[in-house]
């Protein structure tokens, strides 16, 4: 019998640190007009140096896990769409897993640029779907910030700090995530790319004095791109979703211009009531910003039991992802747990993980004493 991959859960994080576009005529030869008019964003948060992708990926997931009333041990999978992982490895993905006391679950970091959380949501989906898991914590979390060339007015005024999760879990009720979508198109992999830091040109004194570790892009390009694929996109997951358009009630594109989603928009004959839109205060914020948009819209009460959603990402690679979604979770539940017990639950997660790395050391120094008792030749 199929499950089906319901969404129980949802949380997100922005960091409360705004930079404007004001702020930004300042460093760049720029101005809020230009920005505006060019892309509809007028701000964006940027997480300070302890808002880390973990940090902030750790609290959209805890807050996923509280609406869904969800015990974090029952959780099987924990994947994070990401550009911006905490490290290379370990996957950012385990960090949230010990953090939030995951203590059953896999975890994994995932690579699709700005389609990340797209990409991530069908995996879980098709996770749940073939029974081979049962509670998928998905997150897009991002700090693009780190990776901006600060005086490149084509890319610094574009991207945001945030994270967006959401928890799925099976069920035999028909509902949830329907269909997904998936593209890619490695040939324009240059028009947007971060050239150093991977192992084709690790970190040299060259990378850094040539700023190889920062964004590059050409908007151009990936201004056509965008415009294409992603009403095509929202066509073919409409289409095997068995849906009509006319039956879609909110379409949650990925936030990057708001040129793009009009565009996309008028070509879908949507109505603007039927189109979320908030990057005006959050810019682009990569694989974050589905998510983050998704959390908005549910608490501008604009996700209703019953609602057919199409969710559009694209991004680096290039790659494109579109889910449609019957939305079945209940409106937003109370927290099932008191703010105190909650934070009292995952101080005790985090002196857990420190009493494991503890015995981890002293595990170590006993392993080391014995092979040295062992090693001494025999007193005569
Ligand atoms: N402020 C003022 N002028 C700027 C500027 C800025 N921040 N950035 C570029 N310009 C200038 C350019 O230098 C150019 O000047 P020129 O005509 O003297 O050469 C002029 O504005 C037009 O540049 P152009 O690149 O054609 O602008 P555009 O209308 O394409 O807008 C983007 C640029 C980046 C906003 C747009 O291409 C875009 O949004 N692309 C998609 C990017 C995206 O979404 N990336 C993430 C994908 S996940």
């Amino acid at each position: 019998m199929p499950r089906y991959a319901h969404i129980t859960g949802w949380g997100k994080y922005i960091p409360p640190g705004i930079l404007t576009n004001h702020d930004l005529a300042k460093m760049v030869n720029t101005s809020d007009e230009w920005i505006r008019e060019r892309t509809g964003i007028a701000e964006r948060h940027i997480a300070t140096a302890k808002e880390t992708t973990a940090f902030m990926a750790i609290h959209a997931a805890r807050d996923a896990v509280e609406v869904a009333d969800m015990d974090p041990a029952k959780i099987d999978l924990i994947i994070v769409a990401t550009a911006t992982p905490e490290h290379c490895f370990p996957a950012t993905a385990c960090l949230v897993q010990d953090a939030i006391g995951a203590t059953r679950a896999g975890g994994f970091d995932l690579s699709a640029g700005c389609s990340g959380f797209g990409y991530a949501l069908a995996t879980a989906t098709g996770m749940i779907r073939s029974g081979m898991h049962n509670a998928v914590l998905v997150i897009g979390s991002e700090t693009l910030s780190q990776l901006l060339d600060w005086d490149d007015r084509g890319t610094c005024i574009l991207f945001g700090d945030g994270a967006g999760a959401v928890l799925l879990q099976g069920k035999d009720e028909p509902g949830g995530v329907l269909a997904t979508s998936l593209g890619s198109d490695g040939s324009g992999g240059d028009l947007l790319i971060v050239p150093a830091g991977g192992s084709k040109h690790p970190a040299s004194v060259e990378t850094v004095t040539n700023k190889m570790h920062y964004v590059r892009m050409n908007g151009r390009e990936v201004y056509r791109f965008a415009t294409r694929v992603v009403a095509s996109a929202a066509r073919q997951v409409v289409q095997q979703a068995g849906w009509t358009f006319d039956k879609i009630d909110l379409f949650i594109p990925h936030q990057a211009n708001v040129r793009i989603i009009d565009s996309a928009a008028k070509a879908l004959k949507l109505p603007p009531e039927k189109v979320f839109v908030n990057l005006e205060r959050y810019g682009n914020t990569s694989a974050a910003s589905i998510p983050i948009a998704l959390c908005e819209a549910i608490d501008a009460n604009k996700v209703n039991p019953g609602d057919h959603l199409v969710m559009v990402g694209f991004g680096a690679g290039l790659t494109w992802a579109a889910c449609a979604v019957q939305w079945s979770a209940p409106k937003r539940r109370a927290l099932a747990a008191p703010r105190a017990f909650t934070r009292l639950r995952y101080g005790w997660f985090g002196l857990r993980s420190l009493l494991s790395k503890l015995f981890r050391h002293l595990d170590a120094l006993l392993s080391r004493i014995i092979d040295f008792i062992e090693r001494r030749p025999p007193a005569v």
